[in-house]
C-alpha cells in the first residue's frame, strides 16, 4: 500500500487518452430506450410544451422516426398511446385498432430488428385518469378489477408484435397476471419489464401533458410509492421478480439512485432506470436559460444513473444523447 503522501491519483486525470483507459463507467446510444407518444389520426405532429424536441405523432409519421432512431444508433422505442376517446375502463388500452398496437405494427414493418417495448397502463385510456378502475361509491382505485384490463392490454401489444410489455399501473399482481395472460394467449416468448418501484413522484408533470393523463381527481398515491421509503420499493421488485419479472425498472432515476444500486445488488436480472419527463424538463429548462451547458450536463445525469447501476436508461434525451455520443468526446 502506498502512503497517503505518496499517492498521486491525479496521474491517470492527465491526459484524455488516460482519462479515457481508466474510465470505469460506458454509456453508448445501445443502453438508451427512446420514449415515443403515439397520437391517434393522421398527420398528427402536437408538440409537447414542457418537453422541447418531444410531441404527440400519428402512426403516418413513424416510418421517419423509424429511420432516424436507426441512424442515431438507437434501438429501442417505448411506445405511449393517445387514443381519440376515453372511457370509464380504459377500453382504448386493449383496442387492436389503437394508436399502440398499429404504431408496433408499423415499427416493425420498417425496422425489423427494432425492439418495441408497449407501455400497460389505463391512465391514458380512462376519463377519470387513475391508472386502473375506479369504485365510485368507495372512490377507490380498484385491483383486483383492474388486473384482466392490463392483461388483456398487454394481450393486445404482443398479438401486435411487441417484444416486451411493460405494465406500469402499480396494482399488486400484475405482472403475475399479465405472464399468465401472455402465456395463455400464445406469447410466451414476449417478456415482461416491470415498472417494479414506481415512486408517487411530481416529476411526472410534464408526462400527464404528454399523454393527457393527469388524474380528475386525487392522486396516485394511493397505488404508487411513497418517496420516502426504501425499504418497501425493495419489497416491490422482489414481488416483481416472483411474478416472472424479466426485466426491472427503479424510477424516477435521478432522485432514486440509491434504490437502483440497492435492486442492482439484489437482483441479477436487467436492470432500467426511467429518467422521467420532469427530470428532462428541468435540464431543458436550464439550458434554455443559458444557466447549464446541455451536452455536459444530460451526458452526466446519464452516465450517473449507470454507474448507479443501471444496464438500460429510458430517457427523453436518447436521440441528442446520441449525437452527442458519436461526436469526438471529452
Ligand atoms: C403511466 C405512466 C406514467 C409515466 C410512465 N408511465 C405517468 C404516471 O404514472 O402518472 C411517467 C413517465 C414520465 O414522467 O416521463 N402510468
Amino acid at each position: 500500500m502506498s502512503s497517503p503522501d505518496s499517492a498521486r491519483p491525479r496521474r491517470l486525470r492527465r491526459t484524455a487518452p488516460l482519462r479515457a483507459l481508466v474510465r470505469e463507467t460506458s454509456l453508448s446510444p445501445g443502453q438508451l430506450i427512446h420514449p415515443v407518444f403515439v397520437a391517434a389520426g393522421s398527420r398528427v405532429n402536437r408538440p409537447i410544451g414542457s418537453m422541447p424536441g418531444h410531441a404527440q405523432i400519428s402512426v403516418d409519421a413513424l416510418a421517419a422516426e423509424a429511420d432516424a432512431l436507426a441512424r442515431a444508433g438507437l434501438g429501442t422505442v417505448l411506445l405511449f398511446g393517445i387514443p381519440e376517446a376515453k372511457d370509464a375502463s380504459g377500453s382504448g388500452a386493449w383496442d387492436a385498432a389503437g394508436p399502440v398496437p398499429r404504431a408496433i405494427a408499423e415499427f416493425k414493418r420498417r425496422e425489423p430488428t427494432l425492439t418495441v417495448i408497449a407501455d400497460v397502463c389505463l391512465c391514458e385510456y380512462t376519463d377519470h385518469g387513475h391508472c386502473g378502475v375506479v369504485d365510485s361509491r368507495r372512490g377507490e382505485v380498484v385491483n383486483d378489477e383492474t388486473l384482466p384490463l392490463l392483461a388483456r392490454a398487454a394481450v393486445a401489444y404482443a398479438d401486435a408484435g411487441a417484444d416486451i410489455v411493460a405494465p406500469s399501473a402499480m396494482m399488486d399482481g400484475q405482472v403475475r397476471a399479465i405472464r399468465a395472460a401472455l402465456d395463455g394467449a400464445g406469447h410466451s416468448e414476449v417478456a415482461i419489464l416491470a415498472y417494479a418501484s414506481k415512486f408517487a413522484s411530481a416529476f411526472y408533470g410534464p408526462f400527464r401533458e404528454a399523454a393527457g393523463s393527469a388524474p380528475a381527481f386525487g392522486d396516485r398515491r394511493a397505488y404508487q410509492l411513497d418517496p420516502a421509503n426504501g425499504r418497501e420499493a425493495l419489497r416491490e421488485a422482489d414481488l416483481d421478480v416472483a411474478e416472472g419479472a424479466d426485466l426491472l425498472m427503479v424510477k424516477p432515476a435521478g432522485p432514486y439512485l440509491d434504490l437502483v444500486r440497492e435492486v442492482r445488488n439484489r437482483h441479477s436480472l436487467p436492470l432500467v432506470a426511467y429518467q422521467v419527463s420532469g427530470e428532462y424538463a428541468m435540464l431543458k429548462a436550464a439550458a434554455e436559460r443559458g444557466w447549464l451547458d446541455e451536452r455536459r450536463a444530460a451526458l452526466e445525469s446519464l452516465i450517473g444513473i449507470r454507474r448507479a447501476g443501471a444496464d438500460l436508461i429510458i430517457t427523453y434525451y436518447a436521440r441528442e444523447a446520441a449525437r452527442w455520443l458519436r461526436e469526438p468526446g471529452d
